[in-house]
């Protein structure tokens, strides 16, 4: 007897698994129901209007135009853009469309992308996304206005900004507003303690005076690198980073080609701890100094692959993230740590690098690396003249160097003791 009733709410359980299944499948999606809560929680932070995105995409009329286009990116996952994989490790800042998210946007675009009725949806009216808090920066250093050119060509500068601090200020976010949305294309902010680059400003990379500037060892160099939608970099509750007195910025440019002449006029703001004793963040460089397989030459026409090794670690640390840096001859990158006794700590796979979605990669947690830890990474280039993204034509052998036809492999961390 108790079998069978067992077996009947077995049945029941199943069938009405099935039929569940089975009617939602068939509810056909609409866009007030379905797809707008989507498009507004993944896609209108960059896609409305003055945002970074190519157009807007905050009403049914500007999705359902690119409704065809919308199921392609997000079904092959480059947009929204977020290159690291999240199964190998999880970030605070990540982004991504789940699997249903991306089905849910594949049946409506199959099924004629029906809008469905506004009012009776629980969709509420989209309002653009305030990219900025309340808060007032405490500090807003500004860039002198840049006259770009409009050659049509890519243009990479170099600019030297004053901070006249009399004192060490301690930091807890810093953002990048760019003065030219439409050509600036990435930014990274470096710091010089030295003194010595007032005359970096405004040097472009082609220029013979940049390899003096790149003598000089910068402590502490790297403090930020923005990409379009990563506008601002908070580390977490009290930690901050400390910016000495006497510092200045350096800020190194990526701008579009431009067809008409223009102005950048961009602009850093640095909101200030207000803990008594922040928990100071670091910086850990890894350079191509740490890679075991020298030298760091890229022949032309092959696909080196180059390793980094990096330890062991004197002291525990915590990571707060990770940013890989290459050029355009960047295929892939990975890193992971390995502890004294042997387990891996993942930290980073890129598996599609793309040059121009370069990220901070903030661990949803902070990563404990015990004393005695080592880093290790590989990244792997591909130098052939079959490289579409080669910009040598036709390949030559690429070293080290700043200029985006030279090469790189970085691996930025920011981390607390
Ligand atoms: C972090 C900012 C950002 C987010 C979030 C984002 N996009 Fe984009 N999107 C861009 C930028 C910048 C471009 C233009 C450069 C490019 O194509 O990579 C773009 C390009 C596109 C394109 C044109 C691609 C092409 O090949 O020309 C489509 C379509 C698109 N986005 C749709 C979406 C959708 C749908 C979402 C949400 C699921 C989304 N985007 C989320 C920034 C973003």
């Amino acid at each position: 007897m108790a079998m069978t009733s067992v077996k009947k709410a077995v049945a029941l359980a199943l069938w009405l698994l099935v039929w569940r299944s089975l009617v939602s499948y068939s509810q056909t999606p609409t866009y007030y129901a379905d797809v707008q809560p989507i498009i507004s929680r993944h896609c209108v932070a960059c896609h409305q209007p003055g945002g970074v995105g190519p157009f807007s995409l905050l009403t049914y009329t500007d999705v359902r135009k690119r409704g065809t286009f919308i199921g392609n990116v997000t079904q092959s996952r480059y947009m929204p853009p977020f290159p690291a994989d999240r199964t190998f490790q999880h970030y605070a800042n990540e982004r991504g469309l789940s699997e249903q998210e991306i089905g849910t946007i594949q049946r409506w675009v199959t099924a004629g992308m029906p809008d469905g009725n506004a009012k009776t949806s629980n969709a509420t009216a989209q309002q653009p996304t305030a990219t900025a808090d309340a808060r007032k920066p405490d500090v807003v250093l500004r860039m002198k206005p840049y006259a770009i050119k409009g050659d049509g060509r890519e243009d990479f500068r170099y600019f030297h900004v004053p901070m006249q601090l009399a004192k060490d200020i301690w930091v807890e976010a810093i953002e990048f507003v760019p003065g030219n949305r439409k050509l600036l294309h990435h930014s990274r902010l470096m710091i010089d303690s030295t003194g010595t680059m007032a005359g970096i400003n405004e040097i472009s990379e082609d220029d013979p005076r940049l390899r003096d500037f790149q003598r000089t060892p910068l402590a502490d160099e790297f403090l930020y690198g923005w990409v379009p939608g990563n506008d601002r970099v908070t580390f977490p509750a009290g930690t901050a980073k400390r910016i000495r007195a006497g510092s200045d910025l350096i800020l190194n440019i990526h701008y579009a080609p431009s067809a008409k002449p223009d102005t950048d006029q961009s602009e850093v703001r640095l909101y200030l701890s207000h803990d008594a004793n922040p928990r100071p963040v670091h910086t850990l460089t890894l350079t191509e100094r740490t890679i075991t397989n020298q030298p760091f030459v890229l022949t032309a026409n092959t696909k080196p692959t180059f390793y980094m090794n990096y330890g062991p670690l004197p002291d525990s640390i915590q990571l707060l993230s990770v940013l890989p840096h290459l050029h355009r001859l960047g295929r892939s990158v990975r890193a992971f740590a390995v502890t004294p006794d042997g387990d891996a700590i993942n930290l980073i796979s890129i598996p599609d690098w793309d040059y121009n979605w370069q990220l901070s990669y903030f661990f949803r947690n902070p990563l404990l690396l015990p004393k005695g830890a080592t880093l290790i990474a590989e990244a792997m280039y591909d130098n052939t003249d079959q490289n579409p993204l080669n910009p040598n034509r036709p390949a030559r052998d690429v070293r080290y160097g700043w200029n985006a036809t030279d090469e790189m492999m970085n691996l930025v961390f920011y981390y607390v003791r």
